[in-house]
C-alpha cells in the first residue's frame, strides 16, 4: 500500500516534469574511420571463434535488430548461454554493458565473448599469433604502434560499434519537433508511458540503459539469473538488471534477460504488473505498443561488409 502510494507520489510528480527525460539519439557519431574499418573485419571475422565457427554476427545480426532472435544463445560447439542477446545498435549510449552491466564500456565488453568458453572460446594468447600471420598484422600496425593486442582487437571493435546507431525514429523527429511524426494513438501511448511509470526505469537517449533496477517489483519472481548480485555480491542487487533500452524494440523478441516473453504485447503487460503493480487495459496496451514501434530508427548504410 505504502509503496503503491509512493510510486503514485513520484509518478504524479514526473509526469509533470519528465517530457525531458528522453532525448533523440544524435544522426552521426565521430569515429576514426581507419579503426572503425577494422573493428568492421573483426565484427564479421569467425576466426574470433576457437573452432572458426561464430563471429560477433552470428548472434548480433545487423540487418535485423542487432540481436539473434533466439531466446539465449549459440556458441562454439552449439553451447547455449544462459542470457538473451541484447542489440549491438546503439549500445553505445548504454551507461553500462551486459545485462548486469558487468562490463563499464563497449572496450571492456569486446573481450568477453572472445574468451566466453560458451561463445568464442577462443584465448587472446592463441588467437594473436594466428591474427598475426593474416593481413590483420600490416592493418594493425598501421593504426596501433603496438600491433595486435587484446585492448586493441577490443579498442577496434568499440570504434565501428559507434557506427552502429539507429537515428531518426520517428519518436527523435517527433521530439525535435516534428508533431506530425508520429501518430494520434503514439501519442497517447507516449503520455501514457510517462504517466503509468514506464518512463521512471526507462529513461534517457536510449529510453533505457541509464540505471538498473529489479525485476519484480510488485510480483515476486521466481528467477534462476541472480543479476547484478552475481557481481558484487550485494543484497540490494538481488535480481536487478540493467534496464534494456525500447529502441527498435519490435525487432529484438523475444524479451527479457532469459528470453522467456516472445510477444511484446504480453512484455508490457508483465513490466505494468511486475514493474508498477496495475493492470492495463487493452486499450491503454495499444496506445503503448504504437508508441513503442515510433522507436524503430534507420540501419546504418552499407551494413554488410564488401
Ligand atoms: C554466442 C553468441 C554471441 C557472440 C558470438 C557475441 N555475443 Fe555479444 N552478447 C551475447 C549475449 C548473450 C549477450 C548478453 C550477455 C550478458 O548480459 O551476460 C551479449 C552482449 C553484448 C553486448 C552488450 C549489449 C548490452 O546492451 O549490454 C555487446 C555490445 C556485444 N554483445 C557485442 C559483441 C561483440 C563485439 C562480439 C564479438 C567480439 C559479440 N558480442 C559476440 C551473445 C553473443
Ligand atoms: C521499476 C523499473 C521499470 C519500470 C517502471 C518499467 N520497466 Fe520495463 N524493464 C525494466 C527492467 C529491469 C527490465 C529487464 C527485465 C529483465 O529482463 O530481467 C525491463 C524490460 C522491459 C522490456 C523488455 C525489453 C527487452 O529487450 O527484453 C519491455 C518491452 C519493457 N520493459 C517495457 C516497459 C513498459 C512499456 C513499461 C511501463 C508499462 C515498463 N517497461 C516499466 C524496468 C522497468
Amino acid at each position: 500500500m505504502i509503496r503503491t502510494l509512493m510510486l503514485l507520489c513520484i509518478v504524479t510528480a514526473l509526469s509533470l516534469a519528465s517530457d525531458h527525460l528522453i532525448a533523440p539519439i544524435p544522426n552521426h557519431l565521430d569515429v576514426d574511420p581507419h579503426k572503425a574499418e577494422l573493428g568492421k573485419k573483426l565484427f564479421f571475422d569467425t576466426r574470433l571463434s576457437v573452432d572458426n565457427s561464430i563471429a560477433c554476427v552470428s548472434c548480433h545480426h545487423l540487418t535485423e535488430g542487432g540481436d539473434d532472435n533466439l531466446p539465449v544463445s549459440f556458441g562454439v560447439h552449439g553451447h547455449k548461454g544462459t542470457r538473451n542477446a541484447p542489440t549491438v545498435y546503439n549500445a553505445v549510449f548504454d551507461f553500462r554493458q551486459f545485462w548486469d552491466g558487468r562490463a563499464k564500456d563497449l572496450q571492456e565488453q569486446a573481450r568477453g565473448p572472445i574468451e566466453n568458453p560458451v561463445e568464442m572460446a577462443h584465448h587472446f594468447d592463441r588467437l594473436i599469433p594466428l591474427l598475426q600471420t593474416t593481413d590483420y598484422a600490416p592493418r594493425f600496425q598501421a593504426i596501433y604502434p603496438d600491433g595486435i593486442t587484446p585492448t586493441n582487437i577490443a579498442n577496434a571493435l568499440a570504434e565501428y560499434e559507434k557506427t552502429l546507431i539507429t537515428p531518426n525514429a520517428p519518436f527523435d523527429r517527433y521530439l525535435r519537433g516534428d508533431k506530425e511524426a508520429i501518430s494520434p494513438q503514439a501519442k497517447v501511448g507516449y503520455t501514457l508511458f510517462k504517466t503509468k511509470g514506464c518512463i521512471l526505469c526507462h529513461q534517457g537517449m536510449n529510453i533505457g540503459g541509464s540505471m538498473y533496477n529489479k525485476f519484480g517489483i510488485f510480483v515476486e519472481s521466481n528467477l534462476t539469473d541472480m543479476g547484478r548480485f552475481a557481481v558484487t555480491h550485494k543484497e540490494r542487487d538481488r535480481f536487478f538488471f540493467k534496464v534494456p533500452s525500447l529502441r527498435n524494440i519490435d525487432k529484438t523478441a523475444p524479451y527479457f534477460h532469459d528470453g522467456h516473453e516472445t510477444s511484446l504485447r504480453k512484455a508490457v503487460l508483465t513490466m505494468s504488473e511486475y514493474q508498477l503493480g496495475r493492470k492495463m487495459t487493452q486499450a491503454d496496451v495499444d496506445a503503448i505498443l504504437a508508441f513503442l514501434h515510433t522507436l524503430d530508427g534507420q540501419l546504418p548504410e552499407g551494413i554488410m561488409p564488401q
